[in-house]
């Protein structure tokens, strides 16, 4: 009798640690992680979705400007020296626009960016500041001009002084408002050929720079304001409520699933990862090596590499950052070298140096991309510069912070930089003195640390699944001490023949009188 009701309690209680055994093992991370993607997941339902909808707070959109200090002695071949001025900081709102969902668990969507100048961050800096820049868009109009017909530069050049308005010098003096926002009235009214070829051009190709003026004359070119006027995309991006780990991936951008610019090579047109707002969980036991972002303002992805597990606002946090491969010359990386194209170097094999991209595929502008003060970049490209130019890892880096559990971005900037070539072409007046050298417009970084509701909320979901956690592990605990109990006390009653009764290993490790067996005699 007694015997049987040991024999039931331990056949429960063994019931019990296996029941308990395959939730600590397979139930409970099935119903955390299920958990974890219904709050995640872009779907209305979800959490996260209005706030990836909706930006709950705006972003620091920061720039600074390089400042010609010596633009006299540059135009007679001195090198220049730059003065880094900023940085002038502008609230960035972000807002979709969902358009539908697709195919294959996808949403598409619209990006609509709002910039607003914010006095008290931009301190002592005003939008009315006066700087002198190289002149960016007049140096496109002459590479593009030397590109296409080399020979007709000097007789082109003389229809751009039309074009633009006192031209002395390849360089502009221009208040911030309207090299960002405003806009630089450039004239198409003059009676000159070429100019009409030049303006037909733009007519025709629409650079996202410039902006057509009211009365049809001419155009307004600023460096950010388009950002501001137009939505992006759409973007196709995988929502995540079948397979939680595709996640924000973008798989088409503007309908297609790849990009044509880089002479269709399959490398450097994939589109991977996701547009640095939302990103998969992170596998503890196999942390992805890399982070894929995709950036249509240069048209390719990129990737910031797994640096460290750390921590911060007291939660463990998955840095990655930006590494030289992904800039890296071909002789670096030999994957890049579809970003390289025959002309554009007559040395280098083609390629620009290390630490550059060349935006003219994807920009139709001769616009040249890198970390600002060309971090990560060769130091080749330092040579140029008589001072003003200090790559430093603090100030220029890329990174991002990730929780985790949800794979939210606790903490995030993204620096680039725009430059120019300034080239020495002997049949322009303005420029038959200068040096030939990459020249830096200014660079932009744009970023944002989670606000502290979205911690605390975030904190609060991790409490959570720290309590579910615990009760996973004290169950288990509980019915592996029962079923121990229980066995001891089947073996202890005799009802397991091959367990001896008076085995002294038995009898030494064991309270020979455990209460547990009392309780059970009161049955
Ligand atoms: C949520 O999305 C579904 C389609 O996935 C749609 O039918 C429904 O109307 C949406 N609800 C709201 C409140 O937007
Ligand atoms: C930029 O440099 C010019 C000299 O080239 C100077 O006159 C101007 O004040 C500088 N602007 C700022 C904001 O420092
Ligand atoms: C969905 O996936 C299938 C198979 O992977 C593919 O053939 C199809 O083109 C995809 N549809 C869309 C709209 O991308
Ligand atoms: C951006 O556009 C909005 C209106 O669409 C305007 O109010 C705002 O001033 C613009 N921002 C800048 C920095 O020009
Ligand atoms: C530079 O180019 C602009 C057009 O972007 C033109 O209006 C301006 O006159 C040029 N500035 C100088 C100083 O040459
Ligand atoms: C352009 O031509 C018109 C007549 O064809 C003339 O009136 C005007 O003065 C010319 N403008 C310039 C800048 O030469
Ligand atoms: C895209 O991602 C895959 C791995 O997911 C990687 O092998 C490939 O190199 C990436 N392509 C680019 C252009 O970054
Ligand atoms: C982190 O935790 C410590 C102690 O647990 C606390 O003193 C500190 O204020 C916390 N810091 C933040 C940023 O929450
Ligand atoms: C590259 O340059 C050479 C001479 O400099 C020229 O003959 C050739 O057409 C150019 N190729 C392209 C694709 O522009």
């Amino acid at each position: 009798m007694l015997a049987n009701h040991m024999k039931l309690f331990f056949l429960v209680s063994l019931g019990a640690l296996l029941v308990a055994i395959i939730l600590a093992a397979w139930g409970f991370p099935k119903i955390v992680s299920k958990q974890i993607q219904k709050n995640i997941q872009l779907d209305n339902t979800s959490v996260m979705f209005e706030k990836w909808r909706k930006l709950p707070m705006p972003l620091d959109f920061k720039v600074y400007v390089f400042n010609v200090t010596n633009p006299e002695e540059v135009n007679n071949g001195a090198k220049p020296i730059l003065a880094e001025v900023g940085p002038y900081v502008y609230k960035e709102y972000r807002e979709r626009t969902v358009l539908g969902y697709g195919d294959n668990d996808t949403i598409r969507y619209s990006l609509k960016k709002n910039f607003i100048f914010d006095d008290t961050e931009s301190g002592a800096l005003t939008e009315d500041d006066e700087l002198t820049v190289i002149n960016f868009s007049y140096m496109a109009a002459i590479l593009s001009v030397q590109e296409m017909m080399p020979s007709l530069t000097g007789m082109i050049n003389q229809a751009l002084e039309e074009f633009f308005s006192e031209l002395r010098d390849p360089f502009l003096r221009v208040k911030v408002r309207d090299l960002f926002f405003d806009g630089i009235y450039v004239n198409c009214a003059g009676n000159h050929s070429a100019l009409g070829l030049i303006c037909g051009k733009l007519r025709t190709e629409a650079p996202p720079t410039m902006r057509p003026s009211e009365d049809g004359k001419g155009f307004y070119f600023s460096m950010f304001s388009h950002m501001n006027r137009t939505e992006s995309g759409p973007y196709d991006m995988v929502r995540g409520t079948e397979d939680v780990n595709e996640l924000g991936h973008i798989v088409a951008y503007k309908g297609k699933s790849f990009m044509p610019h880089w002479g269709g090579d399959k490398y450097c047109g994939q589109l991977n990862g996701s547009d640095a707002s939302i990103f998969p969980p992170i596998d503890e036991n196999n942390v992805p090596k890399r982070l894929y972002i995709f950036e249509p303002e240069v048209c390719r992805s990129m990737f910031a590499s797994f640096v460290e597990k750390t921590t911060i606002f007291n939660m463990t946090a998955y840095h990655y950052a930006i590494s030289r491969d992904v800039l890296a010359a071909k002789s670096a990386n030999p994957e890049n070298k579809c970003f390289c194209k025959k002309n554009w170097s007559a040395n280098h094999d083609g390629c620009l140096l290390m630490g550059v991209l060349n935006l003219m595929p994807c920009q139709d502008a001769p616009a040249i991309a890198s970390l600002p003060h060309f971090y990560l970049a060769s130091e080749e490209l330092l040579e140029y510069f008589g001072g003003g130019i200090n790559p430093d890892k603090e100030k220029h880096d890329t990174y991002i912070f990730l929780d985790p559990v949800t794979g939210v971005v606790l903490k995030g900037l993204r620096r680039l930089q725009f430059n120019i070539e300034l080239r020495k072409i002997e049949s322009v007046p303005q420029l038959a003195n200068v040096r030939t050298g990459l020249f830096p417009l200014l660079w932009l970084e744009e970023g944002a640390t989670l606000p502290d509701s979205v911690v605390d909320e975030l904190k609060g979901s991790h409490k959570l699944l720290s309590y579910v956690e615990a009760a996973r592990w004290i169950l288990l605990v509980m019915s592996l001490v029962a079923t121990t109990v229980s066995a001891v006390a089947l073996a202890r009653s005799g009802a397991l023949p091959m367990w001896p009764r008076n085995s002294n290993s038995v009898s030494f490790i064991l309270n020979p009188n455990p209460p547990v067996i009392d309780v059970n005699k009161v049955h």
